[in-house]
């Protein structure tokens, strides 16, 4: 083999382990994020654990029960993680989909229920700062709400204005409102 040709196999060898190494880091991290930190809304949330909801109240005066919900699901391999460790484990995900909801007087009682979506707020676990610099990406998490309308495209700029300051209030439980979620306490 004449040297210039085996140049060239051996760059190849060396460049594609590269790209196949930075794919798999990208991949055992999570699937739902790409190797820039672009988060994409998990496709089969709807099948993973269902830890709660939260019933927005009607606000208008005179009217009962709930305008909106917000329900909110995890990986069923977080809530055991959790369960044993009380932490959220690296890659947890954390859907929350907004919904409309209507409340009409049932044989049950006055009762609501959803409707359509309006959106999701999506959370990611990432115990190692991997994207640093990512308006995305910080406090341990990313963070991401993405609008019925364009499920493919955060509207999110910046979590720390756009997120951090109404979940303070969560900071000292890693920043999640783990009160509304009982399955995460056994
Ligand atoms: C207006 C205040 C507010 C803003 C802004 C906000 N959140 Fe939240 N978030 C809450 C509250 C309060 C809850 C729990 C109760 C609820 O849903 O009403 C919550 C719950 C969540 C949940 C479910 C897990 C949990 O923490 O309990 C996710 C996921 C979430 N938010 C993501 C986000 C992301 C991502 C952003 C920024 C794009 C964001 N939130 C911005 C107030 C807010």
């Amino acid at each position: 083999m004449n040297s210039s040709r085996a140049f060239v196999l051996v760059t190849g060898a060396v460049l594609s382990g590269l790209i196949l190494g930075g794919a798999a880091v990208a991949e055992s991290f999570s699937p739902y994020v790409d190797d820039k930190g672009k988060i994409s809304i998990p496709t089969d949330f709807r099948s993973w654990y269902f830890l709660g909801s939260w019933g927005v109240a009607a606000d208008e005066e005179g009217k009962a029960g709930s305008k909106g919900f917000h329900n909110v699901y995890t990986q069923p391999e977080t809530v055991s993680a959790f369960r044993k460790t009380g932490k959220f484990p690296d890659g947890a995900v954390l859907v929350k989909e907004l919904l409309k909801a209507k409340t009409d007087g049932m044989t049950t009682g006055e009762i609501s229920y959803a409707t359509e979506t309006e959106g999701w707020f999506v959370m990611i676990k990432d115990s190692k700062g991997r994207f640093k610099g990512n308006k995305l990406w910080g406090r341990g998490w990313g963070w991401s709400l993405f609008k019925a309308k364009d499920p493919k495209n955060t509207v999110t700029k910046n979590f720390k204005a756009n997120c951090i300051p109404c979940h303070v209030p969560a900071k000292k439980n890693d920043w999640i409102y783990v009160r509304g979620y009982p399955a995460l306490k056994n």
